[in-house]
């Protein structure tokens, strides 16, 4: 059975009810952001690629009011700790790591001029943590769009995500690209956001066929051993960047790669094929899904999941227990393409199916991973929802 996406209106009203019973107060600001995952385009958004993510119906949600003191309070549904945070300092890193991503926010508000009042707000998320979907950009985003409603100002879209973006490289500590935030902050409901990366210039791609389905499979494997192996393949693709004499990958070619390989040398060679291919791979899937030509399409997912296994080394076990066992529903069993989604390292796959079967392929992805794994994975579908924005 499909699970069904929590509806954003009851975490509103927990929320809600959170806020009231955490600090009497009623809320006068909601604000929620989604959390995304990415068709194709793995690990090429900090290499000027092309990204096809799409935001998904799971959200975190903040809900709050200004409370006249000069201190910001933040509780969640975690514990019944309350963070507090001095408004009139620049706001700096602090405990507990969650707040970080908000911290970061509040202070790039600060670093643009205003001025944050106290306020008071509660925060509830529907978006799994630790599962490759986002759950950091939709935290990020839901506080700038939390701010933009108390300071009754509008941020440009591309400046709220871009602020975001920063949160997490100097708060969390995490360089990420730019995938994460646009897509929370540009979401729609029936589209996929295309962002050239280099550009940064998102483009609004229809995916309105109702006989498509995206089956989300959170793996529930997150291997803490591998942290930092993000930054790690980061500076492998501009290590192999500087040895291509390029300024953008967008000017690199397969043959390049090839003439360069040895020099290079072995991982940052194999890095750089995975760059490469993985940009010609998310232009091919974009034209193909535009003319619904899933024979295409299928195939470039299945080589993008390879790539990031062998060539860009950011799969996993579980991750590719998962995909194999979409491989083995294959075409004749309605899966059109599967691979991992995200950072990898664990976290989530994103199965492209025909709706007609997905509830049938959700049971045999559940149950088969769970048998050779012995873990229980967390499976739902999604469409393309809305993006950041205020509620009410
Ligand atoms: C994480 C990062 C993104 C992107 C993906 C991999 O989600 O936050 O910027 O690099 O990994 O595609």
């Amino acid at each position: 059975m499909l699970q069904l996406n929590p509806d954003l209106s009851d975490l509103v009203s927990d929320a809600t009810k959170g806020l009231l019973d955490r600090f009497n107060a009623q809320a006068t600001v909601t604000a929620a952001a989604p959390g995304r995952v990415n068709l194709i385009g793995e690990h090429i958004d900090y290499c000027d690629g092309f990204v096809l993510p799409f935001a998904i119906d799971r959200h975190v949600v903040i809900v709050g009011t200004a409370n006249g003191t000069r201190e910001i309070r933040l509780a969640t549904a975690l514990n019944r700790q309350t963070v507090i945070i001095p408004a009139e300092e620049p706001v700096e890193r602090g405990e507990p790591t969650w707040s970080d991503y908000l911290r970061g926010v509040i202070r790039g508000f600060q670093d643009r001029g205003h001025v944050i009042p106290g306020f008071d707000a509660f925060i509830l998320s529907s978006v799994p943590g630790g599962a490759g979907l986002s759950s950091s950009a939709a935290l990020e985003c839901a506080m700038a769009t939390f701010l933009e409603g108390l300071l009754d100002t509008v941020l440009d879209t591309k400046e709220k995500a871009l602020l975001c973006q920063k949160a997490e490289h100097d708060f969390a500590g995490v360089p990420c690209g730019v995938m994460d935030q646009f897509a929370s902050a540009f979401g729609r409901p029936n589209r996929l956001v295309l962002i050239d990366c280099r550009s940064e210039e998102p483009e609004l791609v229809p995916f309105e066929n109702p006989d498509l389905t995206v089956i989300i499979s959170n793996t529930m494997a997150h291997h803490a051993l591998t942290d930092g192996g993000y930054a790690t393949r980061r500076k492998q693709t501009e290590e192999a960047l500087a040895i291509l004499g390029k300024a953008s990958w967008r000017d690199v070619t397969e043959a390049d790669v090839l003439a360069n390989w040895e020099a290079m040398g072995d991982p940052v060679n194999r890095r750089a094929r995975h760059v490469v291919s993985e940009i010609a791979r998310t232009v091919a899937a974009a034209a193909a899904l535009s003319r619904n030509d899933f024979e295409t399409l299928g195939p470039l997912m299945a080589a993008s999941h390879d790539s990031l296994r062998n060539d860009f080394e950011v799969s996993c076990e579980e991750l590719d227990v998962m995909v194999d066992i979409a491989r083995s529903i294959g075409r004749n069993g309605g899966v059109i393409g599967s691979r991992m989604t995200g950072g990898g390292f664990g976290g989530s796959t994103v199965t492209l199916c025909e709706s007609g079967r997905a509830a049938e392929i959700a049971e045999i992805l559940a149950s088969r991973y769970a048998e050779a794994t012995g873990i229980q994975p967390q499976i739902f579908a999604s469409r393309p929802a809305m993006g950041a924005h205020l509620v009410g």
